[in-house]
């Protein structure tokens, strides 16, 4: 298959995680014999400095040229803290979902086996965490009328829903549902909000096309308090674009590292597939970034091209380095791996699949293969 994959690496470890995802996407297509061809654009705090905006037209067309987009990280200290400032790179962010229509933002919240002892949670209660979140990504209060009034004593920001909003994301998340354990929660604070209602009376609505998948209602507050209690008992999470927000990033937090997740942005003719984690500006060119989040990232893009051998051959070894301890520090602080020498372990058992015995100090030695 050929693909022309947009690069937006953008800024903080963007650049240097992404660079272990293009590698292992590089690996598939010379092992399953593809043709992806990448195109880097500029996007956030890195496209200010270059052409004075977070997301400029030539980034816009060249997203929409290609056949999707792979996306690194935003944001930039320079620019928080600043109440005032009109351009912020998370606007490049937020730009390209409207400019794409991206209406759902899809995050896998997976605890895996090997990093149980990882995870906040005890043991017991992470183990089995396989959570779905369909988080509306065009609408809600991110993209509601904001404003200040005149003397700038007060401020809003409006929440808006519609009907046809919530269903596309909400046949979504059902058919995803009904692939799984058959459980949707929606989250909302409908004793509450008007809003939530209508998302309320549209999911009940809906729920009658798809009759084995068992509906769950449960107000924001509580859902909170159920991730960290009993994370197992949710499948699919169905929920509006802030709520989604919080709760994706609480729910980040049991699996070890936020570093690991991986989420995909779909509309009905664009997709954007990026890991939830920020630009970890700190952590700049240190080699300490974990890639695996934007690894799977890229497996998820595999996948939304419904080449599953593919995105099965880097989950495969993103466990196998899980499995051998082949982690950055976040993950493994007695004997850590660089971000880019995980990138190198995953590329390279992508395309020696079979391989049993590996030599465990040539990969830390950083030499080119993994036998
Ligand atoms: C995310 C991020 C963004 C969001 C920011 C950077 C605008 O936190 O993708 O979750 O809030 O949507
Ligand atoms: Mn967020």
């Amino acid at each position: 298959m050929k693909l022309n994959i947009a690069v937006l690496s953008g800024d903080g470890i963007g650049p240097e995680v992404t660079e272990q995802a293009v590698k292992a996407l590089d690996a598939v297509a010379e092992y399953y014999l593809h043709d992806f061809v990448f195109k880097e654009a500029l996007v956030g705090a890195t496209a200010i400095e270059k052409t004075g905006t977070p997301l400029p037209k030539k980034t816009i067309a060249i997203c929409k040229e290609c056949d999707t987009v792979l996306f690194g990280a935003i944001g930039d200290p320079k620019f928080d803290n600043d109440p005032r400032t009109k351009i912020y790179p998370e606007q490049g962010l937020l730009g390209l979902r409207n400019e794409l229509n991206l209406y759902a933002n899809i995050r896998p919240v997976i605890v895996y086996n090997y990093l149980l002892n990882n995870s906040p949670l005890k043991p017991q209660n992470a183990r089995g965490t396989n959570i779905l979140i369909y988080r509306e990504l065009s609408a809600g209060l991110f993209y509601g009328e904001k404003g200040f009034n005149e003397n700038e004593q007060q401020a809003y920001d409006a929440c808006t829903y519609t009907v046809a909003q919530i269903e596309r994301i909400a046949h979504d998340a059902f058919k995803a549902a009904q692939g799984r354990k058959k459980k949707l929660t929606l989250v909302d604070k409908s004793n509450v909000l008007e809003t939530s209602r209508l998302w309320r009376r549209t999911v009940m609505a809906m729920a009658k096309l798809y009759p084995n998948v068992a509906v769950e209602l449960m107000y924001v507050d509580q859902a909170a308090a159920k991730i960290i209690l009993n994370p197992k008992s949710f499948d699919v999470i169905l929920t509006a674009n802030l709520i989604g927000d919080f709760i994706s990033e609480e729910a980040s937090a049991l699996v070890g590292s936020k570093g690991i997740m991986a989420s995909a942005s779909l509309g009905e003719k664009y997709s954007l597939f990026e890991p939830i984690h920020g630009s970890y500006p700190v952590a700049t060119n240190k080699g300490i970034a974990n890639p695996i989040g934007a690894i799977l990232s890229a497996a998820m893009l595999l996948e939304h091209f419904n080449l599953l051998d593919e995105a099965e051959a880097i989950k495969r070894s993103i466990t196998k380095a899980m499995e051998l301890n082949l982690t950055t520090p976040d993950l493994n602080k007695q004997k850590p791996l660089s971000t880019e020498k995980i990138g190198d372990f995953i590329a390279d058992y992508i395309c020696n699949p079979d391989l049993t015995n590996f030599n465990i100090e040539n990969i830390y030695l950083g030499q080119s293969t993994i036998i």
